[in-house]
């Protein structure tokens, strides 16, 4: 089996739980860049069979498949670290800054419970996947602290793992199997969905208007394949926050591409306005 190394090409980060093998280096080496921009040292030992080199793709590979997704192995420990590192990093963002001062303002805004859909996995195999849902978690956190009061937390995830949920029941919140937390969606509600498909948008759309909703920017829903079920789309959600403000989520990397945040407009202060 041919020995692999993983190093970014700048600014290398170490993150828990990565960069744990030993490197040996008594073989010819090989370079491997692959999809998420990571360069992959590639020991080839000196065999002419073994010459065939384990691609880039291969690597993704998890240390565990579900339903034909890649998890890797993670004690909860090696997952708090983890979570502890990106949150550091998310903190550190100006991003992070913006999101408050996007936020100036809506302090006590009347939220009272906050319902979340298609964070990912914290053991997803890949790791910019990895680091994308952990971002998310971190950010919620931020939003949370702004809005201030202690507020039900609701996750709903098909693809969570029993560590992710011990994780995240850890840091208080509860966890729910499919479908139950669109039921939990009310008008005092903020639904953080980060990229999901049309149908959990469509079914989002068909519950009591939130007071809150961040989720894709509705303007681009045409710009990509938003659907994992052929003919679903998102359409009752356009109509549903065109009754809604928008701002634009602060950007870090693909994080949160194509994000906003939507808040219902005051129907009541809308009627007194008018002429
Ligand atoms: C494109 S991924 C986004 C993951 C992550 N938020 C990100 O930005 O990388 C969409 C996620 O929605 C999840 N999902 C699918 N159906 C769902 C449902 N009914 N309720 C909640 N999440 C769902 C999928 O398992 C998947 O992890």
């Amino acid at each position: 089996m041919p020995h692999t190394n993983r190093k970014k090409k700048s600014s290398p980060t170490t993150v828990p739980g990565e960069n744990k093998k030993k490197v040996v280096v008594h073989t010819k080496r090989k370079e491997v860049l692959d999809e998420e921009g990571w360069v992959h040292v590639v020991d080839t030992p000196r065999t002419r069979r073994s010459t065939v080199s384990k691609d880039a793709k291969s690597l993704h590979a998890g240390d565990f498949e579900v339903d034909g997704v890649q998890y890797i192995n993670r004690t909860l420990d090696e997952m708090r670290e983890e979570f502890g590192y990106w949150k550091k990093s998310w903190e550190t963002d100006n991003s992070s800054a913006d999101l408050k001062k996007a936020l100036e303002g809506k302090e006590g805004s009347g939220v009272k419970k906050c319902v979340v859909l298609g964070l990912g996995s914290l053991q997803s195999a890949r790791r910019e996947g990895r680091r994308a849902t952990f971002t998310q978690l971190a950010a919620l956190e931020t939003l949370l602290s702004i809005i201030g009061e202690k507020i039900p937390i609701i996750f709903q995830e098909p693809q969570f793992t029993d560590t992710d949920k011990q994780l995240l029941r850890e840091l208080g919140y509860e966890v729910v199997e499919d479908p139950k937390a669109f039921g939990e969606i009310e008008e005092n509600s903020l639904v953080y969905a980060i990229h999901c498909y049309a149908d959990v948008y469509k079914k989002v759309s068909e519950q009591k208007r939130p007071a809150v909703f961040i989720g894709t920017d509705v303007e681009n829903f045409g710009r990509f394949t938003l659907s994992e079920t052929a003919g679903v789309t998102a359409d009752a959600l356009v109509e549903m926050v065109k009754q809604y403000e928008a701002t634009d989520f602060p950007q870090i990397r693909h994080d949160f591409s194509d994000t906003k945040i939507y808040w219902r407009k005051n129907e009541k202060n809308e009627e007194e306005a008018k002429p």
